[in-house]
């Protein structure tokens, strides 16, 4: 019986370990869970372990240690075109000397379909991408987020239940990407079927996922939905990961009514939340995002500390205001404001003092 059935998990790593060199981990004791529908992204910088997280759920490679389940049963039982797995990578992999409708029949002719089943399939996978009037061409002949969508369509022919995804946009240019972006989600929305996708396009992981996993050197950092992971990171390289982000070091003074007083390095006391720090004494990292810091006093507490910044540059950008200040000795402090008819434009060169709410700047590990 089926683990999902009963609401478990469909994919499944359990300390999973990889090397592949018998010396080095590549992937360090992963664990993670998905149900089945699920929109998953693995998200991290170059070399942290995504892609082979991918091929050893495809079947490519195989876990070093641990182990990994596919609707409760453990991968290396289910033989390769059973695992109902359908991938698309970055750069399309179609067959050149075949048209689309040949690539696209090619995974059923290998599971055996017979010849009129597989025109219908073809045919309503190609509508499913917007592609209705395409069959005939070759590859070739297509532009590139066509080609991507004739990859997609063939990693969906055969009713993949789980389709993987390895940076299947990163070779089109931005306004197709996010047209491809949307399309991707609606068809995975529409079809059910659950999705693990790699990028480390973080724009990207945010609004096609219902979960991200931060990758870092073969460890997940995070595993949360975008806007946890960018309200709520859980550690300073998350923090950095995730959008923009103003970082302060400092060491934590007192912490009091769940509210860390923290030392900054370069001059200043701030309020924090306490998110990886516990005692008077610690190093740490403070973490505040560029839009949720007030430089309008009477927009704060009466009683919240403020630290003095210095105006450098103001840029204007059509919907928000952006202006980088020097404060506490670093000059490259970020705050985003509205372009809201009362909002002020500061000018470079004057002083003025900056605060926020203290759950609003989280204190990290150093
Ligand atoms: N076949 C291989 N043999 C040996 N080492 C490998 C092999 N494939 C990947 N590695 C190493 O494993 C580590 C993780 O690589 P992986 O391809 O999983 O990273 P990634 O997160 O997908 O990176 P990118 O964003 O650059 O695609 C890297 O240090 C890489 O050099
Ligand atoms: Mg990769």
């Amino acid at each position: 019986m089926a683990d999902s059935d009963q609401g478990g998990a469909f994919v499944e790593f359990d300390r999973v370990q990889k090397s592949y060199d018998g010396e080095n981990l590549v992937v360090k004791d992963l664990n993670l869970s998905l149900p089945k529908g699920e929109f998953l992204t693995m998200l991290g910088p170059s070399g942290s372990g995504k892609t082979t997280c991918l091929m050893m759920l495809a079947g490519f490679e195989t876990a070093t240690n641990g182990d990994i389940r596919l609707d409760g049963q453990p991968i290396n039982n289910i033989p390769p075109h059973k695992r109902g797995i359908g991938m698309v990578f970055q750069n399309y992999a179609l067959f050149p000397h075949m048209t689309v409708a040949e690539n696209l029949s090619f995974p059923l002719e290998v599971r055996k379909m017979g010849k009129s089943e597989r025109e219908a399939k073809v045919k309503h996978v190609l509508e499913l991408v917007q592609m209705g009037e395409f069959g005939g061409r070759r590859p070739s002949q297509l532009s590139g987020g066509q080609q991507q969508r004739i990859a997609l369509a063939r990693a969906l022919v055969f009713e993949a239940e789980l389709v993987l995804m390895d940076e299947p946009l990163g070779a089109l240019d931005k306004q197709l990407r996010e047209t491809m972006q949307f399309e991707i989600k609606r068809i995975a929305d529409d079809l059910g079927i659950t999705v693990v996708y790699v990028t480390h396009d973080q724009t990207e992981a945010l609004t096609m996922s219902d979960r991200v996993a931060v990758f870092e050197d073969g460890r997940i950092q995070q595993l949360a939905p975008p806007d946890e992971l960018y309200e709520s990171p859980q550690n300073s390289f998350v923090a950095q990961f995730i959008g923009e982000n103003n970082t302060l070091e400092g060491t934590v003074k007192e912490i009091k009514n769940g509210i860390a007083l923290v030392q900054l390095d370069g001059g200043g006391l701030i309020d924090c939340k306490p998110v990886n720090v516990t005692k008077a004494g610690e190093r740490t990292r403070v973490s505040i995002r560029p839009e949720r810091v007030e430089f309008d006093k009477t927009r704060l507490h009466a009683d919240a500390h403020t630290l003095k910044a210095e105006v450098l540059e103001f840029i204007y950008m059509g919907d928000i205001f952006r202006t980088r200040l020097r404060v506490a000795g670093q000059d490259d402090f970020i705050i985003k404001s509205r372009n809201a008819p009362d909002q002020v434009r500061l000018e470079p060169g004057s002083e003025i003092e900056i605060g926020w709410l203290a759950e609003d700047c989280r204190a990290l590990d150093a």
